[in-house]
């Protein structure tokens, strides 16, 4: 088969960054307490049937353990993961090669799901639905259709948006779970987890500082703590302390609240340009120069959730919050 396919060079750079600390089972796998415990069930439950787990995806914002879950289901059912993305996947043959070398309850990630072509999902439909593929043989007149089996399987489907996924695919899904942002006390054991597996120690105060900068995203909080890290060892003796945490933070420009330069452009855009809104997405996007989907499935998710965008049907709004955390007099 392809190499391209299925290649751990599907997950970005700072995944793998990620692997050395990442959890290994729903006993090291912190918070997300609803759907671990959902997930739990259905693969004791699977498993009493020997049967395969149901089609599962989750969905949620970046960062916040969709491939981790992957990995997890598949260790917790004792069989292989197969890990690819939709854009890696781009003719229908691409994902009837990945199938067919599938083996008995074997688990497909298919990250960034929403991204699959549209004639390549028609081929996810009866693969998941009843564990066959149709392929086409021969050409033109001489095509014909044969039906090709499938060993049971499960698809783990992951993506930041669930709203684009069609219908027909989403209704595949036995299993929904969304993911949500993590607290500040999920982060802080997150953070004392990683620094043990990474020989950092740290003050509680220092973890409780960059789990409040980590814009409740785990991945974030990660790539913080070997940042501050780094700090640590070049201008201190290698402990984080409180004060050395708040200090390097403030230099890798991480507010208060998490938000960072582009987060502060975006938002400085909306004031100053746009009089607080509303402004359109690819608007604002060219405005700041950076990708529009960036912006919506990175950016957005979060200033929505700290109640500093709204979203109307004219285009998107900063709320007064906006001003006041940038000391500006809100207008009337
Ligand atoms: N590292 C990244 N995400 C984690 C989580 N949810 N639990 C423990 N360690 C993590």
């Amino acid at each position: 088969m392809d190499d391209r396919l299925i290649t751990q060079e599907s997950i970005g750079e700072e995944e793998q960054l990620d692997n050395g600390i990442r959890p290994l089972s729903f006993t090291e796998y912190i918070g997300q307490e609803k759907v671990k415990e959902n997930l739990k069930v259905f693969i004791e439950a699977a498993k009493m049937r020997e049967e395969s787990l149901d089609h599962v995806l989750l969905y949620g914002p970046p960062g916040l353990g969709k491939t981790t879950l992957a990995m997890i289901i598949a260790s917790e059912m004792k069989v292989n993961l197969r890990t690819t993305s939709g854009p890696a996947i781009e003719r229908p043959g691409d994902l009837a090669a990945i199938l067919t070398a599938l083996e008995p309850g074997d688990v497909l990630f298919i990250d960034e799901i929403h991204r699959l072509p549209r004639a390549v999902e028609e081929v996810l439909y009866p693969a998941m639905e009843d564990f066959c593929i149709d392929i086409v043989i021969g050409k033109e007149s001489t095509a014909r259709s044969v039906r090709l089996d499938l060993p049971p399987f499960t698809l783990v489907g992951a993506t930041t948006r669930a709203g684009m996924l069609s219908s027909p695919l989403r209704d595949r899904f036995g299993v929904m779970s969304r993911l949500e942002y993590y607290t500040e006390n999920e982060l802080s054991a997150i953070l004392h987890r990683s620094g043990e597996l990474l020989g950092v120690e740290m003050e509680d105060e220092a973890a409780l500082e960059m789990a409040r900068r980590a814009r409740g995203t785990p991945r974030i909080a990660n790539r913080l703590l070997r940042r501050v890290r780094d700090f640590a060892q070049v201008q201190g003796n290698g402990f984080v302390t409180e004060e050395l945490s708040i200090e390097a933070l403030e230099r890798l420009q991480v507010d208060r609240l998490g938000l960072d330069d582009v987060d502060h452009r975006l938002l400085q855009t909306i004031i100053e340009k746009f009089k607080g809104g509303p402004v359109g997405l690819e608007n604002m996007a060219a405005t700041i120069g950076e990708e529009a989907n960036t912006i919506e499935d990175v950016y957005e998710p979060y200033l929505l959730q700290i109640g500093f965008l709204q979203r109307t049907p004219r285009g998107r709004v900063v709320t007064p919050h906006v001003y006041q955390h940038f000391g500006l007099e809100v207008p009337k």
